[in-house]
C-alpha cells in the first residue's frame, strides 16, 4: 500500500534561507517572518491591537515565555496553508562554512538588499554558492523608510553583478519620509504604508486598481507620478516568469521595510506560491525523490555547544525522502551501522521540541557524540551517498603552533577530527612541518583553539601566515599531476583528508599558476 501522507506533506513544505550582507536586515526580517508565522498567530492577541507599543511588549513576553530566539538555527511555521522552514545562515562574526553549506540544504533563497547600498560583497559570495544548484532567488529591497538609491538602478545592479533578470512584483511609492507604500503589480492594488506599526501585523489599507480615485485621495499628486513611472517601469522591466525563476535565471523583486514590517507578507506569499516544493536530490547511485517511501537524509551542519550548559553537539539533517518517525532505526551509511533515533529535534519557531514525524524539506537535529560528519547520509538501509554537499575553499588562514611541543600528535589528531566534522580545515604543507588552519569565518579560529583545549587537552596558538586562498587540485593525467607536484611543492599541501591542495600566497600567484598549468584543475569546492 502506498503512503499518501508523504506526497501531501511534501507539497506543503517550502524550505529557504536568507542571503544578505551584514546589517541589510536579515535578523529583522526573520523576526517579522515569525510574527506572521505561528509564533504570534497562535497567541492570537496581536492582530488588530491599536497600540504598537502594547504589541511590542506582547512580543517580548512571548519571546521570554516560549524561549523564542531569533538566533535559532532552524524555524518552522505554518503560513497560508504551507509549512515554511527558514534556515538561519550565520552572518556576522559567526559567518562560516556552515553558512555556505546551509545554502546546499534549501530549495530557495530570499536575498535581502539594503536599498541605500545595493549589492554588497557578502551577497555576491553567497550568490556564488546558490549557483552550484541554480537555486531560485526571491529578492527583497529593504529599508524603504530610509532614503534609498533609485529602484531601477538597484535592479540594474542585480542584473549586472548577479546575472539574474529582475521582475518587479511590487513597486515602491516614494521612500524615506515620503514612503507611502507599494503597488502590487500582479494584484493591481496599492498597499499603503503606515509608520510605526512595525511590531504588529498591520491591517493595511488596500486600494484596488491603479486608476482608482481613492488613490488620489490617499496620496495626492504622487498618484499621478506613480502612474507615469509605472508605465515606464512595466515597459522596460522583465515580466515574472515562473520557469525562469525555478531555473535561477530570474528573480521576483519586492520592496518594503523589515523594520516597519511592511512587505514581508508579500515575500512570504510569493515564496508559498512560487518557491519549489522539496526537490529531488542527487546521490551517487540514483536520484532520490522526496516522495520515495523510504526515509533518507543528509547532514549539512554540525553545531557544537548549542546549549552552553550541556556541551552537546547537534547534527542538522535535511530529510530528503520518506518519513521520519520517532524511535525509528536509521542506517548510518558511512559507518555501515544501524542507529536508534529516539530523540531527534525539530525546530518549531525556536523551541527545540521532540519531533514525532518529519518529512522531506524538514530539518531534524540528531545528538552527536562525534560519530557524525558533514555529508553523512542516513537511510533505512540503502547504501547511498548524497552529492552536492561540498567543502568550500577557506578564505582565512593561520599557522597553528603548540605551546607544548610534545603534543604534536594530539594536535594533529584534534585538527583532523575537527576538519572531518566540518568546523575548520587543516593543511599540512608538503615541504614543511607547519600546520595551517583555514576557515571561512574568523570565529572558527577561536572555536578550534577552545575545542582543542577542552576536547584534546592541547594548548595551541596562532601565528599570521601569508596565504590568500586555497584550491583543491586535480588532473586527469597522473604524470602531469606528478610533474606539477614536483614543480610547485612549496605551494602544495595535504588537507585533513589527504587531498592535494594548492596554497596560494596571493591571488596573482594563483592566477599565474592556473595559466601556467592548464592541465591541472584548481577547484574552489571539494566533495567528500
Ligand atoms: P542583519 O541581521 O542583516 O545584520 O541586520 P539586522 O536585522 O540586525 O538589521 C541591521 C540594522 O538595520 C538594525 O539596526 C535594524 O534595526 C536596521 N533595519 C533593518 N531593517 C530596517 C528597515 O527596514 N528600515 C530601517 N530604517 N532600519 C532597518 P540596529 O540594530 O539599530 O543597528 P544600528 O542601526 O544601531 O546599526
Amino acid at each position: 500500500m502506498s503512503n499518501v501522507v508523504i506526497p501531501e506533506e511534501v507539497s506543503k513544505r517550502r524550505t529557504f534561507a536568507i542571503i544578505s550582507h551584514p546589517d541589510a536586515g536579515k535578523t529583522t526580517i526573520t523576526e517579522k517572518v515569525l510574527l506572521f508565522g505561528q509564533a504570534l498567530q497562535k497567541a492570537g492577541t496581536v492582530k488588530g491591537k491599536k497600540s504598537g507599543q502594547h504589541a511590542k511588549s506582547d512580543w517580548m513576553e512571548m519571546e521570554k515565555d516560549r524561549g523564542i530566539s531569533i538566533t535559532t538555527s532552524v524555524m518552522q511555521f505554518p503560513y497560508s496553508g504551507a509549512l515554511v522552514n527558514l534556515l538561519d545562515t550565520p552572518g556576522h562574526e559567526d559567518f562560516s562554512e556552515d553558512t555556505y553549506r546551509t545554502l546546499t540544504a534549501v530549495d530557495s533563497c530570499l536575498m535581502v538588499i539594503d536599498s541605500a547600498k545595493g549589492v554588497e560583497a557578502r551577497t555576491i559570495k553567497l550568490m556564488e554558492v546558490t549557483r552550484l544548484r541554480d537555486t531560485p532567488i526571491v529578492t527583497f529591497m529593504n529599508k524603504l523608510d530610509r532614503d534609498i538609491r533609485d529602484p531601477i538602478e538597484l535592479m540594474d545592479e542585480v542584473e549586472d553583478i548577479l546575472k539574474m533578470a529582475c521582475a518587479p512584483i511590487t513597486w515602491p511609492i516614494g521612500s524615506g519620509k515620503e514612503f507611502k507604500g507599494v503597488y502590487h503589480i500582479l494584484r493591481d492594488e496599492v498597499i499603503l504604508y503606515e509608520n510605526n506599526k512595525g511590531h504588529t501585523i498591520q491591517d493595511s489599507v488596500i486600494i484596488k486598481g491603479l486608476a482608482n480615485p481613492e488613490l488620489d485621495e490617499a496620496i495626492g499628486h504622487v498618484a499621478d507620478d506613480l502612474r507615469e513611472e509605472l508605465e515606464l517601469v512595466l515597459g522596460a522591466a522583465h515580466e515574472f516568469d515562473h520557469d525562469a525563476f525555478l531555473k535561477g535565471e530570474l528573480t521576483p523583486v519586492y520592496f518594503g521595510t523589515a523594520l516597519g514590517n511592511f512587505g514581508v507578507d508579500h515575500i512570504l506569499d510569493g515564496i508559498v506560491e512560487w518557491a519549489p516544493r522539496p526537490l529531488p536530490r542527487e546521490a551517487d547511485v540514483r536520484e532520490v525523490k522526496p516522495t520515495d517511501e523510504k526515509f533518507s537524509g543528509f547532514v549539512f551542519k554540525i553545531q557544537a555547544n548549542m546549549d552552553p550548559k550541556h556541551r552537546d553537539r547537534v547534527a542538522f539533517m535535511r530529510v530528503c525522502s520518506g518519513e521520519y518517525r520517532q524511535g525509528m532505526k536509521m542506517h548510518h551509511v558511512r559507518l555501515n551501522k544501524n542507529v536508534n533515533v529516539s530523540d531527534a529535534l525539530t525546530f518549531m519557531a525556536g523551541d527545540r521540541e521532540r519531533a514525532a514525524t518529519a518529512y522531506p524539506g524538514d530539518i531534524i537535529g540528531l545528538h552527536n557524540h562525534g560519530t557524525i560528519r558533514i555529508g553523512d547520509a542516513f537511510t533505512e538501509g540503502e547504501k547511498l551517498r548524497f552529492t552536492g554537499i561540498p567543502n568550500f575553499a577557506p578564505e582565512l588562514f593561520r599557522r597553528i603552533r603548540l605551546r607544548d611541543p610534545l603534543k604534536q600528535k594530539q594536535l594533529l589528531k584534534g585538527l583532523v577530527q575537527l576538519s572531518e566534522e566540518g568546523a575548520v580545515q587543516v593543511f599540512r604543507p608538503l615541504d614543511s612541518n607547519d600546520l595551517i588552519v583555514g576557515a571561512v569565518g574568523v570565529l572558527q579560529f577561536e572555536v578550534v583553539v577552545g575545542r582543542l583545549k577542552t576536547e584534546y587537552n592541547v594548548e595551541a596558538i596562532y601565528e599570521a601566515i601569508s596565504v590568500a586562498t586555497a584550491r583543491w587540485v586535480y588532473a586527469e593525467d597522473e604524470l602531469k599531476l606528478e610533474d606539477f607536484r614536483k614543480k610547485c611543492s612549496t605551494n602544495l599541501a595535504l588537507d585533513g583528508g589527504n587531498n592535494l591542495t594548492y596554497i596560494a600566497p596571493s591571488m596573482v600567484n594563483l592566477n599565474l599558476s592556473i595559466e601556467r598549468y592548464p592541465d591541472i584543475q584548481f577547484a574552489k569546492t571539494r566533495e567528500n
